[in-house]
């Protein structure tokens, strides 16, 4: 099984359907704080289930959502047909979006399941869709000297927070079992310095900085902001 499979399956990552809800409300609010202004076109690359894009929505002209899995693609669909300003695609179509027609791409939490010649090829994308001085967010970027051990507590703190504690413990048993435990140790996950990261993006034309916090709940994680030269 590769990553791309794994996510078009329903996957025990979320511990409870508060959890998931939770989870893509902070993501919703932390991507909304990063658009330009309402009438922004924005680019949620990898976006998964997006349970709250109509908040993302809500703050930009245009939201394309865009992931890699059929099945994540069709719920989103059924689950945003009502709404005008979201559309949903595939990451093929991705390169057919008119060249510098976007204000702000979003990637959150998908580097670390590509291939480091992946994420260049995206980034040469990325840079071609995006308007001169258009953003690129970069979040949820794993650091080298982070691990699994890392995430259970952030997850654990988050669940207190959120009052899933109890769900989050039954959850982490759960993944220790799963094939996600399995395929992280067998394909791991992609992780990138600090250094490493403003560098890359440098080359790919990006001034970039890293943010002072990251999207999401984990800050052991990085975000990074790039704007397209
Ligand atoms: C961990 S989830 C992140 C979802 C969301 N961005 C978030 O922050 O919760 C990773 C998502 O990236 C999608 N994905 C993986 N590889 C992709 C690719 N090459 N292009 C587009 N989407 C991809 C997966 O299908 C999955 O839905």
């Amino acid at each position: 099984m590769s990553w791309r499979d794994y996510w078009n399956a329903d996957t025990p990552i979320y511990v409870s359907e508060r959890h998931k809800i939770l989870h893509y409300g902070l993501i919703a609010r932390d991507i909304a704080s990063h658009v330009p202004g309402p009438d922004a076109v924005v680019l949620d690359h990898g976006c998964g289930e997006a349970l709250s894009a109509d908040r993302v929505a809500a703050s930009c002209r245009r939201l394309i959502l865009c992931d890699g899995a059929p099945l994540v693609r069709e719920r989103l669909a059924a689950r945003f047909a009502a709404e005008p300003k979201i559309e949903v695609i595939a990451p093929e179509q991705a390169g057919r979006l008119e060249d510098h027609s976007v204000d702000l791409v979003v990637a959150n939490s998908l580097l670390q399941y590509l291939a480091p010649e992946e994420f260049h090829d995206l980034l040469g994308l990325w840079h071609s869709k995006l308007k001169e001085g258009g953003r690129l967010v970069l979040g949820d970027v794993i650091p080298h000297e982070t691990g699994p051990l890392d995430d259970v507590a952030a997850l654990l703190r988050f669940a207190w927070s959120g009052g899933f504690t109890v769900a989050a413990a039954k959850g982490l048993v759960r993944t220790a079992l799963s094939d996600y435990r399995q395929l992280r140790a067998e394909l791991g996950l992609t992780h990138y310095g600090e250094a490493e990261m403003l560098s890359l993006l440098a080359e790919r034309g990006f001034e970039a900085r890293r943010a002072d916090r990251n999207i999401g709940h984990n800050q052991k994680r990085m975000t990074f902001v790039g704007t397209a030269g």
